[in-house]
């Protein structure tokens, strides 16, 4: 059997983080206000003892820390890079409370009954059996602890995936990814999520509807953003990774019509729907 997350790993340790330490300003820019959905959630005292999921280049980690600032922040990530990046900053900042850490949270051991609250900001959809990981992670939270994260909705309530997953299927016969499999959509239904939480043993699970603009690609010119497309998503990555450059060039120019209506001036501008999941152990 492959190795699990094995499909995870090559993309986040590989292309795919490369270009998320490249991007980060950018991506915190467009997931900052709706992870501050999901950290809102949480009671976090100045000691508190704090785990961030798939924290991947670290801003939430660091803002965490400064919270916490006689706690700890731990973050963990499958990607090499991405964690490279966030022990830098943190050293840049001068920010000691945190413990960055490449762990496969679904699969390696977590600290038992370590944390007092668990977050994460879009890092818990990409596991090949959720069970597993949320088992894993119930383990490593205090009785009464807490966790709260942020995932995306259907992706036709997300233009920036539906538009352009449109775009690239009049170029390639795009077959749909199975229901549930690993990826940025992975959790959009809210029963399955629910599901996966109650047999982890989490109580008191509740899903706000969060609905609101992202900016993508802040500053960028509508041909960037329509390239930097291409590059961001695990999935329309890895159907691409054999198309010759041409084809690429040609899907770049659809998108670009595509996404014409939503540029602003500085990037692109959705509507967006998230879960906003908060729950307790
Ligand atoms: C969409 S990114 C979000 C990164 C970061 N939380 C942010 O908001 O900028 C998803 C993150 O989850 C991480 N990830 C995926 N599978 C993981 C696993 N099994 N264990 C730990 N981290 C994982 C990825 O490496 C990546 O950094």
């Amino acid at each position: 059997m492959e190795d699990k997350n094995a499909k995870q790993k090559d993309f986040w340790s590989g292309k795919g983080g490369d270009y998320w330490v490249e991007k980060q300003s950018e991506m915190d820019i467009m997931l900052n206000p709706l992870g501050e959905k999901a950290l809102a959630k949480l009671d976090l005292k100045s000691n508190s003892e704090v785990l961030d999921i798939g924290c991947g280049c670290g801003a939430t980690t660091l803002e965490i820390a400064k919270k916490v600032s006689e706690g700890t922040v731990t973050g963990l990530d499958i990607s090499v890079p991405m964690l490279g990046k966030a022990e830098s900053e943190a050293s840049i900042q001068g920010i000691a409370n945190v413990d960055f850490k490449v762990i496969d949270v679904q699969v390696d051991q977590l600290a038992s009954e370590k944390y007092d609250y668990v977050y994460s900001r879009f890092g818990v959809m990409f596991f090949d059996d959720p069970y597993e990981a949320f088992k894993n992670i119930f383990s490593s939270i205090k009785e009464g602890g807490e966790l709260s994260f942020v995932c995306w909705q259907d992706p036709s309530l997300n233009p920036w995936q539906s538009l352009s997953v449109q775009v690239i299927r009049g170029y390639l016969d795009m077959p749909s990814p199975p229901p549930r499999s690993p990826g940025p959509f992975a959790f959009h239904e809210k029963d399955y999520v629910k599901e996966i939480l109650e047999q982890s043993g989490f109580s008191n699970i509740s899903f706000d509807d969060n609905q609101e603009d992202i900016t993508m690609f802040s500053g960028k010119s509508l041909q960037e953003a329509s390239e930097d497309y291409l590059a961001i998503n695990p999935v329309v990555t890895e159907m691409l990774k054999d198309s010759p450059d041409d084809l690429k060039a040609e899907i770049v120019e659809s998108l670009k019509e595509a996404f014409s209506e939503f540029y602003k001036g500085d990037g692109l501008v959705f509507p967006s729907a998230t879960w906003v999941v908060s729950a307790s152990k």
